[in-house]
């Protein structure tokens, strides 16, 4: 394997001239300590933390430096994120391909939260949901992967009883408790007519009459990336710290009578929304192990 090229040899490094107490500086002055600590957990951050203790300890450990620099470097590319003017769509920045590559793991404390003690909600708090989180929620989830950046997923909020109360003849009856109890139940849909918004979504032109041309894959197109996305839509809401109950136990002829009678919107599922009454959790039941459930080729 070739060695790297020393950092010497590299005027457009952004490490480049940079000490490691400046990077360190520059970090804490970012984050802070307590978040630096999360993001690197190591004990110079996260007990009685300053600079030359930091120092000390990173200089003799190779790993943590590392990961120093690569935060480092991650800082500045969210700062370039923000700072840059929208370019047309479709054309991608050189110099931003480079710095687009995520090195940091996130921390065991937001896994924790996503999926490994995140369970999903069966009861509710009476704790109200912010209309303002609704947006936050989407915004993320928006930003998930679908093929040809489709994004067929589209969503109605029901923040009222009474929009609630307009669901329940459609719910299994296991569902409606849970329902009228949620501050906030989703009605997530596909649009079936997703194409129409590829001039907006997509690139290349032609994009939006291929799918007309081809219902079949038009069809197909919708339901594997609306679902994904009301995955995006679950794995955003619990980073936000709001839990999820989806549910498929509702009759969907009748959803889609009552709430999309053009036909356009179809819906798939539910999503109760809040905070979970952990009281009526039910026990966590088992995932099946690596080998059963997968296989490496
Ligand atoms: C698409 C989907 C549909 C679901 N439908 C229902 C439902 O109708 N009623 C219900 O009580 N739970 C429903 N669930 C909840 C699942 O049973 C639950 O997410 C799963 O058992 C994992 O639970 P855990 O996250 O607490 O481990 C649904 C989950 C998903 C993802």
């Amino acid at each position: 394997m070739q060695g790297s090229p020393s950092r010497s040899a590299q005027p457009r490094n952004p490490l480049h001239g940079m000490t490691l107490e400046a990077i360190v500086r520059a970090l804490e002055a970012h984050y802070g300590w307590s978040e630096l600590g999360v993001r690197i957990p190591v004990r110079c951050f996260t007990h009685e933390p300053s600079i030359a203790s930091s120092l000390r300890f990173l200089r003799k450990t190779p790993w943590a430096r590392e990961k120093v620099e690569s935060l480092y470097l991650l800082m500045l590319r969210d700062a370039r994120r923000t700072e840059r003017p929208r370019r047309p769509l479709g054309t991608i920045a050189p110099t931003t391909i480079i710095s687009r590559r995520i090195t940091m793991q996130i921390s065991q404390e937001s896994l924790d939260q996503l999926f490994l003690k995140a369970r999903t909600a069966n009861g509710f708090t009476d704790q109200p949901v912010d209309a303002a989180l609704l947006r936050k929620v989407y915004d993320i989830a928006r930003m998930g992967p679908t093929s040809m950046n489709t994004q067929p997923t589209r969503y109605v909020f029901l923040t009222t009883p009474a929009a609630r109360a307009r669901l329940v003849p459609a719910l299994s009856p296991g569902n409606v408790d849970k329902t009228r109890a949620a501050p906030v139940t989703v009605i997530v849909a596909t649009d079936t007519r997703f194409h129409e918004h590829m001039p907006q979504v997509w690139h290349r032109p032609g994009a939006k009459e291929n799918f007309e041309s081809n219902p079949a894959l038009a069809t197909a197109t919708a339901n594997r990336n609306s679902t994904l996305g009301e995955a995006y839509f679950i794995i955003a809401a619990r980073a936000l710290g709001l839990d999820c109950g989806p549910m498929s136990g509702v009759d969907l002829a009748k959803v889609n009578a009552g709430f999309f009678p053009d036909g356009r919107w179809q819906a798939n599922f539910l999503i109760n929304l809040g905070y979970s009454d952990d009281s009526k959790l039910f026990d966590r039941n088992q995932r099946p192990s690596f080998e059963q459930a997968c296989q490496v080729l």
